[in-house]
């Protein structure tokens, strides 16, 4: 007979177990695709066949994403967004991607994903309605986290409209559970504490965090160098709260990468790439992969950078030092005294960055390498205490993995 104690632990392990998301996903920031930035709500197949949320568009990036060197990178999951769905549910109560858009179905569309090695995500939302009016989850949750593990769905992000906020607290957990029982991972994308912060009711960081393997943590992303800024600025604020709960399994999302788009630059493309990767941000991409300029790819393929996001640490990095327009952030990486740096401008002009190591906490007696992430060059060896001076483009980042010298 087993004895008290291992009666007690056994208990213990199996209610940590079920109470928590313990689906083994996103031991690092999720890396893919997705819809909403790029391609919104576009319905419209018969005047914008190309560019109307149907199945087609989602094979269509599935296979730039295998062809172009994405998934080799890290890039895996195909996300749907809102606007896939028919309008009301079927007679049992069951969601259906609508039939004209979805002609092959939802399993179909996973095979397909899962044959290129790449993985499907879907969207739903807690409340009565998605935000753009489709069926959402509300009093369907078990059906639905059923129905999405049937299709061989891999990542679900529940949004949050139409609904008594108050009543995520509950809900998004719940949810949580039931995919958990479906005993198959999806990874489980919560917009939960967006809205609390949006109503001003207080995060528990924690329980964000065993809920959930990653959530929104700001308002949405537009095409616009503002909007990256805005959202750049927030983070900032949040680092504290969020730095603490984000590791292997929990990552904190700013929302998808604007790279390739319409209206950031080369250099403030690089800005978002550094600092969604210093901050261990998913980097979900919503562009169009069929017609991106070769620059913009580059970018997003920059397996250096990729790496900083990737370190499996997955420590959420942090803005160190302010000066005027510019800006220090700092990530430390797994191995002793190695970490990632982005010099970050603001400002439309060139600036120039003074800096000291040993200011910003580096204490190592033989001082640092220093290694140009984007230009992939050594900018070379630097003593903690001397003064050097960076320099950083307008509106852009310069990036550097620093590693002690021998
Ligand atoms: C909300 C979300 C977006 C997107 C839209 C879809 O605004 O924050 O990311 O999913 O809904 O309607």
């Amino acid at each position: 007979m087993k004895s008290l104690i291992q009666q007690a632990i056994v208990f213990v392990c199996f209610t940590t177990l079920a109470y928590g998301l313990q689906n083994g996903l996103a031991r690092t920031p999720p890396m893919g695709w997705l819809s909403w930035e790029r391609f919104r709500c576009n319905t419209d197949c018969d005047n914008h066949p190309d560019s109307c949320i149907s199945e087609n568009l989602y094979m269509a990036m599935a296979d730039r994403l295998v062809e172009d060197g994405y998934r080799d990178a890290g890039y895996e999951y195909v996300n749907i967004d809102d606007c896939w769905s028919n309008k009301t549910r079927d007679e049992n109560g069951n969601l259906n991607p609508d039939s004209k858009r979805f002609p092959s179905g939802m399993k179909a569309l996973a095979d397909y994903m899962h044959k290129k090695g790449l993985k499907l995500g879907i969207y739903g939302d807690f409340g009565s309605k998605t935000c753009a009016g489709y069926p959402g989850s509300l009093n369907y949750l078990e059906k639905d986290a059923n129905r999405f593990a049937e299709w061989g769905i891999d990542m679900f992000k529940m949004d949050g409209c139409n609904v008594d906020i108050s009543l995520m607290k509950k809900g998004y957990p719940e949810m949580g559970q039931y995919l958990n029982a479906t005993g198959r991972p999806i990874l489980f994308s919560c917009s939960w504490p967006d809205y609390e912060r949006g109503k001003g009711i207080p995060i528990d960081y924690q329980s964000v965090a065993s809920h959930c393997n990653i959530w929104r943590n700001f308002v949405d992303i537009q095409d616009s160098w503002d909007s990256v800024l805005k959202i750049i600025d927030y983070q900032a604020n949040i680092t504290d709260q969020w730095g603490p709960v984000v590791g292997p399994g929990n990552f904190s999302d700013p929302d998808m990468l604007i790279i390739g788009d319409y209206s950031l630059s080369v250099s403030q493309s690089q800005a978002q790439m550094a600092m969604w990767a210093i901050l261990a941000a998913p980097l979900l991409m919503s562009n169009d992969l069929r017609t991106i300029s070769p620059e913009f790819r580059e970018i997003l393929l920059n397996k250096e950078v990729i790496q900083v996001n990737q370190d499996p640490l997955g420590i959420m990095g942090k803005r160190v030092l302010q000066i005027k327009e510019t800006e220090v952030w700092l990530k430390r990486l797994q191995f002793w005294d190695e970490w990632a740096i982005v010099m970050f401008n603001r400002g439309s002009t060139n600036a120039t960055i003074t800096l000291r190591l040993a200011d910003i906490g580096f204490d190592y007696m033989l001082g640092y390498e220093l290694r140009d992430l984007f230009k992939h060059v050594e900018i070379g060896h630097v003593e903690r205490f001397t003064q050097k001076e960076y320099t950083i483009p307008a509106t852009g980042v310069l990036m550097a993995y620093a590693y002690p010298s021998e």
